[in-house]
């Protein structure tokens, strides 16, 4: 299997536009290493075949369409290599660049939750306004366990988890979460049986979610911030992390911990960062501290293969 990280950055992406944070304004003017990355998204494909499924639909897909040579095959007049869409929620970082495909020929294959569905097509109408260009065609995740495939990516079986999560600000259910508002998704090829873990937004640990990560070959998952109090620090919001459903790295109980946790030989990638995490600080004390834990960071253009 092969999976490829598009945008590694959480919304807003590094550097932010309107963002002074020391990692922002530092890349700028170029006095921090790091390297600057899009908002959220992956594509994923078995070993054999050539399509795509893409995994979110990021507000940077075009930039990352444009980096990624594998995603537009030349087989016809109009081609691409994206087979369909899978969401892990309805947030702006993971919907907005649907908006982008809508000169497909056809309906695009989308598969989301129901909550999700229900948020992107009444809190935040990204489907019906797609509906007078290519329009979906919607297919209801399941919530079950039950695996699914994406026609045209062979080799590749898709398994969703709910999890503790938040949905979207413009969500009919934002201060009452339903299964589903959020979820993980296991990708496995199904001629190895070696299978990634993703979970851009994972909130809180469960014995649910541990038992997948423990499952899978290599987990990328929630590395939005590294304290949970990040975003109330610097003054830029009044919430944690926890409580917009992204488990923080450091601290007790904290998404470090958990993956000291996890057999030795499992992969463990984080992805989703903001751009306040200090992890992007390739020179950093919390970037040397996950080089000691063997965890890595996700980069846009990152390859996975399993
Ligand atoms: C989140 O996961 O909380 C988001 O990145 C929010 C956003 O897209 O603004
Ligand atoms: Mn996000
Ligand atoms: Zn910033």
């Amino acid at each position: 299997m092969h999976i490829r990280v598009l945008g590694a950055a959480a919304g807003g992406g590094f550097p932010q536009w309107n963002c002074n944070c020391a990692n922002c304004a530092g890349l700028r003017a170029g006095t921090v290493r790091a390297r600057a990355r899009t908002q959220s998204s992956i594509c994923a494909k078995g070993d054999t075949g050539d399509d795509w499924v893409l995994v979110n639909a990021s507000p940077d897909i075009l930039e990352q369409i444009k980096a990624t040579p594998a995603l537009q095959p030349g087989r016809g007049p109009r081609d691409t290599g994206i087979a369909g869409v899978v969401l892990v929620d309805g947030q702006v970082d993971h919907s907005t660049g649907l908006y982008m495909l809508r000169e497909r020929g056809a309906p695009l294959p989308l598969w989301c939750t129901g909550p999700v569905h229900e948020d992107l097509t009444q809190g935040n109408p990204i489907l019906r306004v797609l509906s007078h260009f290519c329009g979906v065609a919607h297919h209801e995740l399941p919530l079950d366990g039950r695996g699914f495939e994406v026609p045209g990516v062979s080799g590749l079986a898709l398994r969703a988890l709910a999890l503790v999560g938040k949905a979207a600000p413009y969500s009919p259910h934002r201060e009452h979460p339903v299964p589903g508002d959020n979820i993980g998704l296991t990708l496995t090829d199904t001629a190895s049986g070696r299978s990634a873990f993703y979970a851009p937004g994972l909130g809180a640990h469960s014995p649910e979610v541990d038992a997948a990560m423990r499952a899978a070959d290599c987990v990328m998952v929630d590395g939005t911030f590294w304290r949970d109090d990040e975003m109330i620090a610097l003054g830029f919001s009044r919430k944690t992390g926890r409580s917009i459903g992204h488990l923080p790295q450091s601290g007790p109980g904290g998404m470090l911990e958990w993956l000291a946790d996890l057999p030795a030989r499992t992969r463990k990638v984080l992805i989703h960062i903001n751009n306040t995490n200090p992890i992007l600080d390739e020179d950093s004390p919390e970037r040397a501290e996950l080089d000691r834990r063997g965890i890595e960071v996700a980069f846009d253009g990152m390859e996975v293969v399993l």
